[in-house]
């Protein structure tokens, strides 16, 4: 099975930047010429932390970032949400498949709000769990920690996950995203890389690296 045609996105998880100066560290990545921003939004009940909300969103536009906006919704309810984040600036909206509700109809709506639409899987949860929404969907988020903090390992474990979806993309010829999220370095974006993964959230090891052009230099030549 060969890598992923799309080539490699270094996608920084703004979770880790300044909370205090969050435009500041945008701008950050806009000045690496790095064209996406992840955005990870936290309820307090689908995982035990909490983070930022759409009004965060709409600030950063306020103040002029053009990135495109990767927002993921760790949310029990997304559903409810949907509106607010496509009226606060996010180009894409991704919903995780664990929480009850209408998966279809939410991808749907992202998708009528004139958003790109992702599903997103937690580590404990099948490939399978998610193998019905891959035509209607622009990216696959494969969680490779649970979800709530950033700083963890990388789970090594998901890398069978990770080539089992990029397979069932290349054997029916579709063509979404195939992102990780977490614990994401050099080595562990390698490894994701070549199980055929091409969107890579970094929080920790892209806010902490001391040379950040080098770092983003070496990512996209994965
Ligand atoms: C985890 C978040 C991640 C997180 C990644 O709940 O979804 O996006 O910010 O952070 P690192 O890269 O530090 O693991
Ligand atoms: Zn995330």
């Amino acid at each position: 099975m060969s890598a992923s045609p799309i080539p490699p996105l270094l996608n920084p998880s703004l979770l880790a930047g300044d909370h205090a100066n969050l435009a500041v560290s945008a701008d950050l990545v806009a000045s690496l010429k790095l064209p996406w921003l992840h955005l990870d939004i936290m309820d307090g009940h689908f995982v035990p932390n909490l983070s930022f909300g759409p009004e965060t969103l709409a600030a950063l536009r306020r103040d002029g970032s053009k990135l495109f906006f990767d927002t993921h919704l760790m949310l029990s309810e997304p559903h409810r949400y949907i509106e607010a984040f496509a009226k606060a600036g996010s180009n894409l909206i991704s919903i995780h498949i664990e929480p009850d509700y209408d998966h279809a109809a939410t991808l749907a709506r992202i998708r009528a709000l004139g958003c790109q639409c992702g599903i997103v899987v937690n580590p404990g949860t099948p490939a399978r769990a998610i193998e019905t929404f891959l035509p209607a969907v622009d990216l696959v988020l494969i969680m490779t920690v649970q979800p709530g903090f950033g700083g963890q390992s990388f789970r090594r474990d998901m890398l069978p996950k990770i080539e089992q979806v990029h397979t069932w993309r290349q054997v029916r010829g579709l063509n979404f995203r195939l992102e990780v999220d977490g614990g994401i370095d050099l080595a562990t974006a390698a490894e994701c890389r070549a199980a055929g993964a091409d969107t890579f959230v970094v929080g920790t090891s892209f806010f902490k690296a001391a040379d950040k052009p080098a770092f983003a230099a070496a990512m996209a030549a994965l």
